[in-house]
């Protein structure tokens, strides 16, 4: 919900980079996803967002095809910025390749946003799909377990700076769990608290049982299973799957 015209779509696209830069030093999250996506020659990134990801294999010198998917206009209008990649508007159910790449990925807990079980399942045979046999699906998703959304709450709002010098104020809500489904409101704010735009996102959480259940009926293999982004063990106190799946 946008409360008043001086915060738009472009806006909140623009926070989310400021917010969240891609790292491959600083973060081993991207780290893990930069050195996947430089291992394979062509890539779809699902749930794209801005596109930074496959902006820096570019910059990195990946020469095989890059596709980015996102259904959020805003998002992928900053992608677009660059025209070396491939940007597509669109969902993961909506995907339409047919065996064209050797991996796709969902980085940045984009798979916790198939929220629904029929857009996941469509989701996971549509990506699956898109794979040649034996490509690779890696991405990954908080542990149910973990229940991280504790954490989350009007208290963790810091103040962040856009580059035309405006300064926000965010914090995050938690207004539901049910079951592996947690719904949760956002709000940008001027310093002073005044709220400019409130917008509310259901996540699904994941427990490996369940999760490994679905790639399967999707037609993935689990190859390997990590709990943090070290690629230390999966164990029932990791905060993180991460999984490396392989199209049957
Ligand atoms: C947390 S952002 C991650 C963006 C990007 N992968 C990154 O690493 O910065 C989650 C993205 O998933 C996208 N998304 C939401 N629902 C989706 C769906 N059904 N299919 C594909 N992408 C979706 C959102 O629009 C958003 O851009």
């Amino acid at each position: 919900m946008m409360l008043n015209d001086t915060f738009t779509d472009d806006d909140a696209a623009e926070l989310y980079d400021v917010e969240n830069p891609w790292d491959r030093v600083g973060f081993p999250h991207d780290r893990f996803f930069s050195d996947a996506v430089a291992g394979a020659e062509s890539v779809l990134d699902v749930g794209c967002g801005t596109g930074s990801m496959l902006h820096v294999a570019r910059d990195e010198g990946h020469a095989g095809r890059l596709v980015g998917v996102d259904p959020d206009a805003a998002m992928l209008k900053r992608a677009r910025r660059r025209d070396d990649v491939e940007w597509v508007l669109g969902t993961a159910a909506g995907l339409r390749y047919d065996g064209e790449f050797a991996l796709a990925t969902m980085a940045s807990n984009a798979f916790q946003c198939l929220a629904d079980e029929d857009d996941l399942r469509d989701s996971l045979v549509a990506i699956r799909r898109a794979l040649r046999a034996g490509g690779g699906f890696v991405f990954g998703t908080r542990h149910l377990w973990a229940r991280a959304w504790e954490d989350w709450n009007p208290a963790d709002g810091g103040t962040v700076t856009l580059p035309d010098g405006r300064s926000l104020r965010g914090w995050h809500e938690v207004e539901r769990v049910e079951g592996p489904l947690v719904t949760f409101s956002e709000t940008v704010a001027r310093p002073d608290g005044t709220p400019l735009r409130v917008s509310r996102t259901t996540l699904r959480f994941h427990v490996p049982e369940t999760l490994n259940g679905f790639l399967r009926d999707a037609g993935f293999a689990v190859e390997h299973q990590f709990g943090d982004w070290g690629r230390g063990p999966l164990t029932a106190g990791s905060r993180e799957i991460i999984t490396i799946a392989r199209a049957q």
